[in-house]
């Protein structure tokens, strides 16, 4: 048994010192993003306020990106920052005017909104004709996975001019569902120059920009425009400044400083002289879409050196040279108990006879254990007969103890 929260300080500095030293992980913000789907949290204002919490300053959301109850006279130019969303991006029964997603380039769809959509804005109006106009999301160039769903934003503008062909991987373009209400005449036009009409909102800024349905036919995915030499890399997505695997503008698999690549670098190499497996100097742990020298604090390595947030049933958390490992279990695996004075155990001074075997298998302990003397000796009041030190045994599968945080 260890207490392991006695190094828990220090070990937080030591990460906190590789997580500033590591440049790959300082230019991108992350955030966890949600998964509240439509459920308000508290009044308008609570909920307003958690999702500034959540997005503020946010560059890459981990997660799903929801915004949803903006009432109209809220500001929600925080939002501006957001470059990618692994999950789904959810816009619902918002009555604000205007939603500035300018900068977010790639929605992922690793989690899909209903098992179909990686971007759904649904019934964003309000009384009077009032309600979303505006989703200038004039960067977005590419969904990965999923549909996209558009349904009762009666005063939304520019949506129906946008290509989505462009954007959306063909293989669900049979999942997209579209119903577009807004009356010709209320919205401002496309600029002039923009190709086909098709914009996200007033002014040349907001033209789409096309990196796929214009692309010449030896490209095999984006293109930056229309010769053959304008074909972006296989590893590219949403689009490039140039050929190589280094111009995309987001990289399709993983990111490893400026280069996109299919995997990150491994973490062991095999030696063919000593036919071992031998550290790889230069390996790295996939964290999200991105290579990383150490996992971020609060995360913990796999067995395929990636940075999780909580080991799977099969493994469990240890520490190992200052980095938080998983680790397959040999024996019962992963049980989480509560402590004395927590949970089932609230009103409980003491292990003792009568409830010591529900400590069996457990191997972590939430909070503390505490065996008083009169456990040993039983007690006629509460009817504890006298604990055998023998059944202290139980405990032998305990491997860690939090402790009361
Ligand atoms: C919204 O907030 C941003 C900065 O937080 C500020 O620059 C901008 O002027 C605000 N917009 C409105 C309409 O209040
Ligand atoms: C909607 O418009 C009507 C008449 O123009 C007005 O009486 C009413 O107060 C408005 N409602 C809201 C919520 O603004
Ligand atoms: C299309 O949507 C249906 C129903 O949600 C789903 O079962 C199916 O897998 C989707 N197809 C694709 C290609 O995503
Ligand atoms: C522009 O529109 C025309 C006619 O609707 C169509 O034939 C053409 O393919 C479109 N161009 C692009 C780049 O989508
Ligand atoms: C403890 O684990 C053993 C084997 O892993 C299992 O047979 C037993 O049912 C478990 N007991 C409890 C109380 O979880
Ligand atoms: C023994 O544990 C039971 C169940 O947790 C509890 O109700 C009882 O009060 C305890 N007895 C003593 C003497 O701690």
């Amino acid at each position: 048994m260890r207490r392991s929260w006695a190094g828990g300080a220090a070990l937080l500095a030591l990460l906190a010192a590789h997580f500033q030293a590591s440049p790959a992980l300082e230019e991108k913000k992350v955030c966890q993003g949600t998964s509240n789907k439509l459920t308000q949290l508290g009044t308008f204002e609570d909920h307003f306020l958690s999702l500034q919490r959540m997005f503020n300053n946010c560059e890459v959301v981990l997660g799903n990106l929801e915004i949803t109850y903006m009432q109209s006279s809220y500001n929600l130019s925080f939002l501006k920052t957001i470059q990618e969303v692994a999950g789904y991006v959810l816009i619902a029964l918002n009555t604000v005017e205007k939603i500035p997603l300018e900068n977010l380039q790639i929605i992922r769809g690793n989690v899909l909104y209903e098992n179909t959509h990686a971007l759904a804005v649904l019934s964003n109006y309000g009384a009077n004709k009032t309600g979303l106009r505006e989703l200038p999301m004039r960067s977005l160039q590419e969904i990965l996975q999923g549909a996209v769903r558009f349904s009762n934003n009666p005063v939304l503008c520019h949506a129906e001019s946008v290509q989505w062909r462009d954007i959306v991987n063909s293989d669900f373009l049979s999942n997209m569902s579209m119903d577009f209400q807004s009356q010709p005449g209320s919205c401002p036009k496309c600029d002039p120059g923009c190709l086909n009409g098709s914009c996200w909102g007033a002014g040349k800024e907001n033209c789409q920009k096309l990196t796929k349905v214009i692309c010449a036919q030896q490209c095999s995915g984006r293109c930056r425009g229309r010769s053959p030499s304008d074909c972006c890399h296989n590893q590219c997505a949403a689009g490039c400044t140039g050929p190589r695997e280094s111009d995309c503008l987001v990289c399709r698999r993983f990111r490893d400083e400026a280069t996109c690549k299919d995997t990150c670098p491994p973490l062991m190499l095999y030696n063919p002289t000593t036919y071992q497996m031998d550290v790889n100097p230069l390996g790295k742990y996939s964290f999200g879409a991105t290579c990383v020298k150490k996992c971020p604090r609060n995360y913990v390595v796999t067995d395929h050196g990636s940075c999780v947030r909580a080991c799977s049933s099969d493994s469990y958390e240890v520490e190992e040279d200052g980095v938080r490992k998983c680790k397959k279990c040999d024996g019962p695996c992963g049980k989480v108990c509560s402590g004395i004075g927590i949970g089932e155990f609230k009103d409980t001074l003491s292990i003792n006879a009568t409830n010591i075997r529900h400590f069996r298998n457990c191997t972590s302990i939430s909070g503390d254990l505490h065996i008083l003397p009169v456990a040993f000796r039983g007690d006629s009041f509460t009817r504890t007969p006298p604990l055998d030190p023998k059944e202290l045994d139980i405990l032998k599968t305990v491997k860690e103890i939090t402790g009361v945080r």
